[in-house]
């Protein structure tokens, strides 16, 4: 079987439900949209936001479509993809990205990242915000520099914004005792939650739209099925759609029909 068979099969222009979206691309669900507006507010406030969601909720997504649409003469974001860099490595990320080169001993080194980061409040007058995304595996230690970095009562010349993006765990993380000073900061919570069943039918339009096809292409039983599966989480709503409609071809159907999502199920669940 070929992609191309299957897309020519199907009325599609190319592959439906792919990883990668342009901004221009992404499906305003209710929740994706409070997500972002609450985001932008939290920027503009200069706080500490966490967002919290399970694996493929949107997260990076939302907190992308946030960034985009903010005045980048007044803002720098500084986007952390992968927070396993070690004590050192949140301030060597947020130097390199201010565009200096990080010195290497720690003292000095976070005596740079604060005079990078007051140069532009007082020079630019601009606010760096930093972005850490898979922020549920960040240590103590690194916790703890977040805290002392995002403390303005210390040192008022600078201003930080902070966004955590992670898996539900964080949250419980940041209750623990010794995080108290920074739990106290955070000024937004927002659990992304999975789409309701009528925005995950939504969803696999939006997505066979953008892809070329224009009329329905799967059963209501078939979406309804990937909705109970994937409880609206668009990744897993993705994999069990592609696995579907690959299902769907295979026994040359011309809609994608509650047995296909069936078989989509059980591939996608199968370990
Ligand atoms: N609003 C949306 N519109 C279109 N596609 C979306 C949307 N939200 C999520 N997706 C799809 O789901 C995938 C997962 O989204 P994203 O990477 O933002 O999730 P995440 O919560 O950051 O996941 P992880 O916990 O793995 O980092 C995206 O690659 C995209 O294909
Ligand atoms: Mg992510």
């Amino acid at each position: 079987m070929t992609v191309d068979k299957l897309r020519a099969h199907y009325g599609l222009t190319r592959t439906p439900f792919s990883r990668g979206i342009a901004p221009s691309q992404i499906f305003a669900a209710r929740t994706h949209k409070e997500a972002v507006a609450r985001l932008k507010w939290l920027v503009d406030e200069t706080a500490i936001g966490v967002v919290t969601g399970e694996v493929g909720a949107g997260k990076t997504i939302a907190a992308r479509a946030a960034v985009a649409t903010l005045d980048a003469s007044r803002f720098s974001i500084v986007y952390l993809s992968n927070p396993m860099v070690g004590a050192r490595g949140i301030h060597h990320h947020l130097v390199t990205a201010l565009g200096d080169i990080p010195k290497f001993h720690r003292p000095a080194l976070i005596a740079q990242t604060q005079d990078l980061l007051a140069a532009e409040t007082e020079e630019r007058r601009k606010t760096v915000v930093l972005i850490v995304d898979e922020a549920h595996l960040l240590s103590t230690e690194q916790l703890e520099q977040l805290r002392l970095l995002t403390n303005t009562d210390m040192d008022s010349r600078s201003s930080l914004g902070l966004i955590l993006l992670g898996q539900p765990t964080l949250r419980r993380r940041l209750k623990q005792g010794h995080f108290a000073a920074l739990d106290q900061r955070i000024g937004l919570r927002f659990h992304l939650d999975g789409l309701p069943l009528d925005e995950t039918a939504a969803y696999i339009t939006h997505h066979l739209t953008l892809a070329g096809r224009s009329d329905p292409l799967f059963s209501d039983d078939a979406i309804a099925l990937i909705h109970q599966t994937s409880r609206g989480i668009p990744r897993a709503i993705n994999n069990l759609a592609v696995q579907a409609l690959i299902a769907a071809y295979a026994d040359d159907k011309g809609i994608v029909d509650e047995t296909s999502a069936r078989a989509a199920v059980t591939e996608v669940t199968a370990d």
